[in-house]
């Protein structure tokens, strides 16, 4: 298949890339940051002309958009920019793909949610509670309005084996900190369900090939506090979970809100794909392997 990736420099896009730039042709968006894998296509995606004449030279098959303003307290901060970049960019690639007669897979997040709840389904109403939340949400809903062969595809705190878009994700600034034997602060009442890029990568892949349509939450499976998740890290990587403070959300120098539990529900998934969610053990055991250590 001939793809386009967006964000293909960042940290999930990066993943894709690198793990199927062998078995389809992948055209790589990047904007700031090379991308590892695939054909480097460098465009800003807010250049709405340049964009309108790479789809129409690439005439892709399908489409994974993972390009996103991802930085939650710039996107408070700066509310234009990231419906700019979140919704109005989506929307142009959804009338792009519509035209093109492309499949369309929009990654979304699970920041959509209040986090009153937890463990949400595809059912449950988003209501965000901060302006990244609202600005990926609109561009949800406009992904299904325009895009008729679409997917929406939810994950929730991504980590990997790289750093991507000039960034360490959380697994890594952990692995890094602890090694050094620094002392991290970790939220206790935060809870969240990591996603372990390849393997959402892998689920992603499935959903392109088989032209699954609708809301799929695409998290792994396991719902855990921030600080579960790193002493499992701890666990798994034979690191010193004493380095580990507790630290609440109500003493964190944020500009945005977060929910409190955002956790998604990922029996649909389960059910429905042969790449399944995996549970904290065997991503962090892949991830182990990913690094090598
Ligand atoms: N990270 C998470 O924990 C998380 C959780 C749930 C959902 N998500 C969603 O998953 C998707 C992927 O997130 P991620 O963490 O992989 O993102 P990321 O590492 O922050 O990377 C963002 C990507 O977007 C690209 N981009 C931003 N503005 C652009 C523009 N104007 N033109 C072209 N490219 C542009 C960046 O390109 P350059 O770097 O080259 O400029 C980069 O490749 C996003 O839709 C995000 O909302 C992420």
């Amino acid at each position: 298949m001939r793809i386009l990736v967006t964000g293909a420099s960042g940290l999930l896009g990066s993943s894709f890339a690198i793990k199927f730039a062998s078995r389809h042709e992948i055209h790589s968006v990047y904007h700031k940051h090379d991308p590892p894998a695939g054909i480097p296509v460098k465009l800003d995606l807010t250049e709405f002309n340049m964009l309108d004449e790479v789809f129409s030279s690439i005439r892709p098959d399908a489409v994974l958009h993972a390009a996103a303003l991802t930085d939650v307290d710039l996107c408070e901060r700066e509310k234009e920019l990231a419906m700019k970049v979140n919704y109005d960019v989506t929307a142009r690639l959804a009338s792009l793909a519509k035209e093109h007669n492309a499949f369309m897979v929009y990654v979304s997040t699970d920041y959509v949610f209040d986090g009153t709840k937890g463990l949400y389904t595809e059912d449950d109403k988003p209501n965000p509670i901060n302006h990244y939340g609202y600005s990926k949400l609109k561009g949800e809903e406009v992904t299904e309005r325009i895009a008729e062969q679409s997917c929406i595809a939810r994950a929730s705190v991504i980590y990997g084996s790289r750093p991507s878009a000039g960034k360490v994700n959380s697994a890594l600034w952990l692995i890094e900190k602890l090694r050094r034997r620094e002392r991290v602060n970790v939220l206790v009442d935060q809870h969240i369900s990591p996603t372990l890029s390849s393997d959402l990568a892998e689920m992603l892949n499935e959903v392109i090939q088989r032209g699954l349509t609708g809301i799929y939450h695409l998290s792994d499976a396991t719902r855990v506090s921030r600080y579960e998740f790193a002493q499992r890290l701890c666990d798994v990587f034979g690191l010193d979970s004493s380095l580990l403070n507790s630290a609440r959300m109500k003493d964190m120098n944020w500009t945005a809100r977060r929910p409190m539990d955002s956790s998604l529900d990922v029996s649909k998934a389960m059910r429905t794909l042969n790449a399944k969610p995996l549970n904290i053990g065997d991503a962090l055991s892949q991830l182990k392997e990913e690094l090598g250590s």
